[in-house]
This record gives structure tokens, sequence and C-alpha cells, in this order.
């Protein structure tokens, strides 16, 4: 999608978004990508200090350990932020910054980030050895392609029956996706559908994981 078109439909978020939560069932990329909450009143309920400041205005965070959130689905970043009030996700500064929200916070800020331009890494080029296990995976050690659920470009999308939602990985933060690996490898992190993301990390080893940031970093998804 170009950026006019981004724009365009961030606009059309701004001014619509009663019919944009309820446009609803199947096949609407805008309302598949924000979910039911209002972005507008997201941009008020994330700022002030509260989710702006390390995970940017615009959805782009100022630090590689901090994950961006700019153009990822509605979906995934509200189910992370129920995972941490539940405590199905642990982490020391977000188990406390999720602990107040109500619903309608979680969906109106995630919708929110969700309508920003969607992140962009440095380069697009990367490593062709890292692509190539992104994209083919590795049968002979039993690695998945991980293209097959994120998206070529690690572009991401929602599953056909809406229940999934594969969170966009192209243009991430390098640290953060690092993190993310080593903590899925070690069963630190283990809120991904039927344990996926464990199957998957825990053959990778740390060079994968070492090429698989920073390719995945660099990616701009089209
Ligand atoms: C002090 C900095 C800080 C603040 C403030 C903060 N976050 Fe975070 N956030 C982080 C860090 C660091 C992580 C990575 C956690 C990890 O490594 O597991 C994160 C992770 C997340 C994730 C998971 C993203 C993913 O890709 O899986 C979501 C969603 C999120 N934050 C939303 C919020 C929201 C909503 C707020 C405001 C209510 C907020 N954050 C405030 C630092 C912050
Ligand atoms: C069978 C589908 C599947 C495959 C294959 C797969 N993933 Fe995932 N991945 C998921 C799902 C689903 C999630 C979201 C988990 C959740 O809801 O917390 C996820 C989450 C992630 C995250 C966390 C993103 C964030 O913002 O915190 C990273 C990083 C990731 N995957 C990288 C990879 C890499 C690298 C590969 C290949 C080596 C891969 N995945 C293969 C399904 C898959």
């Amino acid at each position: 999608m170009t950026l006019a078109q981004w724009m365009a439909l961030f606009m059309l978020a701004l001014f619509t978004p009663i019919e944009v939560a309820s446009a609803g069932s199947g096949g609407n990329e805008l309302s598949q990508r924000l979910g039911s909450g209002n972005p507008v009143a997201g941009k008020e309920k994330s700022d002030a200090g509260r989710c702006q400041e390390c995970h940017g205005v615009d959805g782009n965070s100022g630090d590689t350990r901090i994950p961006n959130h700019a153009g990822q689905y509605a979906g995934y970043l509200a189910k992370q932020l129920s995972d941490f009030q539940a405590g199905a996700r642990q982490h020391t500064v977000m188990s406390v910054m999720a602990e107040d929200l109500d619903a309608a916070d979680i969906a109106d800020i995630a919708a929110y980030f969700a309508a920003q331009k969607p992140m962009r890494g440095r380069d697009g080029i990367g490593n062709a050895s890292a692509r190539r296990l992104f994209v083919n995976g590795d049968a002979s050690r039993e690695i998945k392609p991980c293209a097959e659920c994120h998206g070529k470009n690690g572009e991401g999308r929602v599953s056909g029956d809406g229940g999934t939602v594969y969170p966009v990985l192209g243009g991430q933060r390098k640290a953060y996706l690092r993190s993310q690996l080593v903590s899925w490898k070690l069963g630190e992190r283990h809120n991904s559908p039927d344990g996926v993301m464990n199957e998957v990390a825990k053959r990778l080893n740390e060079d994968d994981i070492d090429a698989l940031a920073d390719y995945l970093s660099g990616l701009q998804p089209p």
C-alpha cells in the first residue's frame, strides 16, 4: 500500500470511526487492521506520558528494545495487553502499564496505533541466508517457513476465521525482535496459540536469531 493510500485510510478512520467499526465482517482490510476501537479516542488515551512516551506518537519507538506499534494489527496489540493483564505474558513495565486499562481503552488505543503509517525498516535488503530461512524455513531442522504465517515481507495477517492474528514483523525494532525470539526459545514468553512460537524458536540457534532480527528489522513491507 502506498503512503497516499495509508493517509487516506487514516483520514477515513479519523472521520468515520463508527462506520469503520461497524464495517465488521470479512474482507475489509481496514476494519481487520483497526478492529472495533475508536482511533480518535485512542490517541488521547495513549497520550499524557502513558504509552506514546515509549512507543512514539506515531507508533515508532525511539529505542531498539521497545517495540513499534505503527500499523500493527489492533487485534494483536489488544491480545498482548489482555495477556499482560492476565499474566499470560509478563514484563516489569508493561504488566503495570496494562493494569488499569479497560476493554474500551484497549480497543481504542490498539486502533490508534494500528491506524498509523506502518513501521518501516531502514533499508529493505538484509542478509540472504536469513531471508531464505524466513521465506523457506529449513526442512532439515524442521523449521517451518516464518513467511507462511507472518507473510513474505513480514507484513502479518489475520487468519481466515479471524481467530489468529499474525503480527507485523517487517520494520520492527531489532533488539526487541531478538529478545522475543530468545524468550520464546527459553519458554519465558509462552502466549502464542498452541505454543507455536515456542516450537519454532526452540529450533533456532543464536546465529539464526541474530540474523533474523537483523533481517526483519530492515524490511520495508509494501
Ligand atoms: C516506559 C516505557 C513504556 C511505556 C510507558 C509503555 N510501554 Fe508498552 N512496551 C514497553 C516495552 C519495553 C515493551 C517490550 C516488552 C517485552 O520485552 O516483552 C512493550 C511492549 C508492549 C506491547 C507488546 C507489543 C508486541 O509487539 O508484542 C504492547 C501492546 C504495548 N507495549 C502497549 C503499550 C500501551 C498500550 C501503553 C500505554 C498504556 C504502553 N505500552 C506503555 C515499554 C513501554
Ligand atoms: C504457524 C505460524 C507461525 C510460524 C511458522 C511462525 N510464527 Fe511467529 N508468531 C505466530 C503467532 C500466532 C504470533 C503471535 C503470538 C501471540 O499472539 O502472542 C507470532 C509472534 C511472533 C513474534 C513476536 C512479535 C512481537 O511483536 O512481539 C516474533 C518475533 C515472531 N513471531 C517471529 C517468527 C519467526 C522469526 C519465525 C520463523 C523462524 C516465525 N515467527 C514463525 C505464528 C507463527
